[in-house]
Formats: C-alpha cells, structure tokens, sequence
C-alpha cells in the first residue's frame, strides 16, 4: 500500500476532490528509560520511518467517517461529533474518536464532522506505539483541518489524555511525544518531569539499530501495565515519608541506597529501584553516546534488560531468549526489550557487517524454540507527524 493506492481507497469509500489532504504519523523506538516516564524520569526514543498514514477532509455536517485500509473487515466507522463514547464495535475507531473527544473536552473548536481513511505499516500492539501513531495522527489531521493552533506538544499532550481517559490505559508522554517531536537521525532526550528535551544525534558509522519482534503479545497487558504504575506510586508514597520528593526520577542511585528501606512492600521496593535506576541509566547513556562511547550505551542498555527482566518484571520468556541469544552474538553492541513490554519487540545495536548474521541467528534459534518466525527491522530514524499534501 502507499498514499497513493490509500488515496483511491478514500475516493471509494468517500468522494474525489480537491480538498483532500495527506498526513503521516511514525512509530517510534525508544533506545533506554523505560517505564520512567510515568515516574518523573528520563526517556531516550527516537520516531520510525515506519507510520501511520491518513487521507482526510471536512464535511459540512456533524458525523465522522472512519476507514481503516489494515482493519478494513468492520468497514467505514460512523459517530456523531456531538456524541463521542468509547464502543466495542468502534474496534480500532475508538483512537481518533478519543483524540476528538480529548480535543472538544480540551476546548477546541471543531466545528463539523470529517472523514478519514487511515493504512499503517507498524505492526500492531509490538511495542512501536501504534497507538500512539494513530492517536498523534488524528490530532495532527485535526489541528490542520480546522485550524486549532495547537502546538505538537500540546497535541503529544491530547493524545496522551485521550488514551488515559477514553482508552483506559494510564501511559505516559513518552511514546506520543516522540511520534510528535522526532527528528531524523536524532533520538530525544526528554525529561518526562517537565518535558524539557534536547535532541541527540545517532551516529552510529559502523552499526545499526535492529528491532526484533517476537510477535508474541501476553494477555492484559494494559492492565499489568497500570498495576506497575500503582506499585511505582506506592512506593513514591513510603519514600515521601522520609525525603522530600515528588517523583522517584528525583533520586540518584546513592539517595536511593539511602531511603529505599523505607518502601515496605517488597514488589513494589524492586519497581522503584528500577526506575531510579534506569532513569540514572538513561542520563549515562545520552553522554556516552554524545562522547561517541557506544561500547557504553550497548552495557548500558544490557543492564537496562536485566533490570526490567528481574526488577520491573516487564519481560517475558520469549523476549528474554531472544535478548539473551543477541547479547552471545559477535558484534551485537547492546541489546534490551523496548517499549511497555509483556512481549513485543527488542532494541539491539548491531555492527554493521554483523547485521545478517544476527537475523540468521536469531531467526533460527527462536523459531527452533518456540515455532515462531521473528520479524526484523533494521531501522533509519525518521520526523515527527507533518501533514505531506
Ligand atoms: C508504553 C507507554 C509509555 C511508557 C512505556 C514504557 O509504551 O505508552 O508511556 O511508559 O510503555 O517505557
């Protein structure tokens, strides 16, 4: 599929004409500083050239039309603009409906329906926010279309308030941000505490950055995900007792040594020192990698694996093995599970005549274990969400 097939897709489902637009939304990757965004911490992500891609226009009265060329079976959406509410059957629709919810609640002024065909190529629910590619999609369209000024930070902003309150998963900024912000061959040092961020250029002359999927999704994974923000906070609170903080990102690993007996609960003891630490991991690893030291960034993300392996309890049995079979794998420079875990994808760093050998390796072994085909992505870092035509 490309815009223009997806353009011929529109006129079908909808009408021809001159005032249809274009727009483009990418996944996004994060390199290290994972689950610290929720904490107040550091993330490092970087946007895909892999994405969502939208046709859109107005209409001249209240009902949105929705079409997905890669859900295309529950065929065209419909919902009215003055009655927006989260429904089974809206399946995927309920994404850009949440961002329109988000956008009205938030008061902007949208003042009639619109139509909008939408075809990505990020696979679904792997770890490379798909979601929130939809989600920054749908406010990018918007914002253009009706002309609501909106800044991209303030529509990572929306995105991230329409998956919380209409979808029901309690995310962070991270993934809307980067998807909003990227930058081509630059990942974002962002600090979720106050959403000040400095770009990064990879230079990686003599490596690539390969994602693995392992194509494997365990059940409920929004709802771990939100139980690993309630031990995050619960340990917030005990530590709140004996130092002055508001967030764990707050503390360096030595505070951490300090206070950390104060967290009663155990689980949610080791939650927390994963955070700080991975946060304190993050912030090593942008300056080793603005020192060119990318020996450092790969241990660096190596431990960052561990930690969420053993710490955080974000992995799972597959994605270990694949992680495992990649860091006993000549010129595999660092390797970790990227994104909100539970399954999904790997992050490695990967010299570059390496790279064939790794998806050999890796390829045969997992498939040898669990009788699943791993898919590889060697990456290029891309833009952030722009409207193309
Ligand atoms: C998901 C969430 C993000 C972030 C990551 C973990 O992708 O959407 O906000 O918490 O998990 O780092």
């Amino acid at each position: 599929m490309n815009l223009t097939e997806l353009k011929v897709i529109f006129e079908e489902k909808f009408q021809a004409g001159d005032d249809i637009r274009t727009y483009f939304a990418p996944g996004r990757v994060n390199l290290i500083g994972e689950h610290t965004d929720y904490n107040g911490g550091h993330v490092f992500p970087c946007a895909l050239t892999i994405g969502t891609y939208a046709v859109a226009r107005k209409r001249d009265d209240r009902t949105i039309k929705l079409f997905s060329a890669n859900v295309d079976k529950v065929g065209v959406i419909e919902s009215s603009l003055d009655d927006l509410s989260n429904k089974p059957e809206y399946n995927w629709a309920n994404y850009p409906l949440g961002v329109v919810w988000a956008l009205k609640k938030k008061g902007a002024e949208i003042k009639t329906g619109f139509e909008m065909c939408i075809w990505g190529n990020i696979p679904n629910g792997s770890g490379l926010s798909s979601s929130a590619s939809l989600e920054v999609l749908t406010g990018t369209v918007l914002n253009d279309l009706f002309a609501l000024g909106k800044t991209m930070t303030e529509l990572a902003l929306i995105g991230q308030y329409s998956e919380n309150n209409f979808n029901g998963c309690n995310c962070g900024i991270m993934d809307q941000f980067a998807v909003a912000m990227g930058q081509k061959d630059h990942a974002i040092f962002l600090d979720c505490a106050d959403l000040s961020y400095k770009y990064a250029s990879v230079k990686l002359p003599n490596a690539k950055i390969v994602i693995t999927n392992s194509k494997v999704k365990h059940s409920l994974v929004d709802s771990a995900y939100n139980d690993r923000r309630n031990e995050s906070a619960k340990a917030l609170a005990d530590l709140q007792q004996v130092c002055g903080i508001s967030t764990l990102g707050e503390l360096t690993d030595e505070e951490f040594e300090k206070y950390g007996s104060a967290i009663k609960d155990e689980v949610c003891y080791r939650r927390a020192k994963h955070a700080v630490a991975e946060n304190q991991r993050t912030i090593k690893a942008v300056e080793a990698l603005n020192n060119n030291d990318i020996k450092t960034f790969g241990q660096l993300m190596n431990a960052s694996h561990i930690s969420l392996r053993d710490d955080y309890e974000v992995s799972c049995e597959e994605v270990d093995f694949l992680v495992e079979t990649q860091w006993s794998i000549q010129g595999v420079i660092g390797a970790r599970i990227t994104g909100g875990g539970f399954g999904g994808c790997t992050v490695a760093i990967v010299e570059n005549d390496a790279v064939e050998n790794f998806k050999d390796v890796v390829g045969k072994s997992y498939k040898e274990k669990y009788n699943l085909d791993a898919e590889f992505y060697v990456v290029d870092i891309g833009d952030g969400a722009k409207r193309i035509a």
